[in-house]
């Protein structure tokens, strides 16, 4: 059986590689859904009701493990899914009796008491993951020694349909870089810790890097593959019941719900590798 991957967009194609690179040894299966991208600026229902389709396809594509590499499914759908649907699915189907769905919200919040000195957070993400107050309410729950916690969230709704549409790395993007980073340090000149919440973000992580270089700041800053690609190296270790299912040669595999030849060639630029996709259509 395989390791699921699921997106919106490109934005997972981020995760997909920090995975292969860190455990090559497993079958993956990527599936973007970018003919309904972006979800960042959709209602909880809907993103919910998206979500659901990806991962009903995915384990009925023999997929043992889901990974929902996108913070705004992770925040809207997530708890739903493992609490409400997981069980049901699991009765309905045999084959899905260990099936299991994971998150990168929690394996990036870990992250943090390691990496700030002085407990302000600045968190940019989709506007849906903002509302859904997901990062605010896990950090709530981390220790972070010696310091208060002061987290401010930014909310950039125009980073992804600039990815999305490949526009990202023109100039014109330049302005909706400045404008979301420029908000935030204006609600929190103290932030020493940003955390990149949205998959599809390391993708403008050099204009990012450039603009805030340019203002003379200099925050750590998370990116979310190599953190969830840990934390299921970690996972996979505590969960041994895995090890005889998951199959292991090394394959990785592309679907879309846009045109195939569209995602291959997008994918292939993100990727720096040809790839081959195939339709779905839900
Ligand atoms: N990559 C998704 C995320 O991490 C993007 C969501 C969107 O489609 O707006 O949130």
């Amino acid at each position: 059986m395989k390791i699921g991957v699921f997106d919106s967009g490109y934005g997972g194609l981020t995760i997909l590689n920090a995975m292969r690179q860190q455990l090559p040894q497993y079958d993956y299966l990527y599936l973007g859904d970018n003919a309904r991208a972006p979800y960042g600026t959709r209602s909880f229902d809907v993103i919910y009701a998206y979500t659901l389709q990806a991962v009903k396809w995915l384990l009925e594509q023999d997929c043992a493990l889901v990974i929902l590499a996108c913070n705004t499914a992770s925040a809207k759908a997530l708890r739903t899914i493992q609490q409400r649907d997981l069980p049901q699915l699991r009765k309905e189907n045999g084959n899905w009796h260990m099936a299991n769905v994971l998150g990168v919200i929690r394996p990036t919040v870990e992250a943090i008491p390691a990496l700030t000195k002085n407990g302000h957070i600045g968190i940019l993400a989709t506007p849906a993951t903002v509302s859904s107050q997901s990062y605010v309410l896990e950090l709530e729950k981390m220790t972070i020694v010696n310091c208060q916690l002061s987290i401010t969230q930014q909310a950039c709704p125009m980073w992804v349909p600039l990815i999305e549409a490949g526009e990202h790395l023109n100039s014109g993007a330049d302005y909706f870089v400045a404008k979301y980073l420029d908000e935030l340090f204006a609600a929190d000149p103290l932030i020493d810790t940003i955390i990149l919440g949205c998959t599809h973000y390391p993708l403008i992580a050099g204009k990012i890097r450039t603009y805030l270089e340019t203002k003379n700041l200099k925050p750590e800053t998370i990116y979310q593959g190599d953190i969830v690609a840990r934390s299921l190296a970690d996972y996979l270790l505590r969960h041994q019941e895995f090890a005889p299912v998951l199959s292991q040669n090394g394959t990785c595999c592309f679907a879309t719900t846009e045109a195939p030849d569209k995602f291959q060639d997008n994918a292939a630029l993100f990727l720096q590798t040809p790839i081959h996709a195939q339709h779905v259509a839900f």
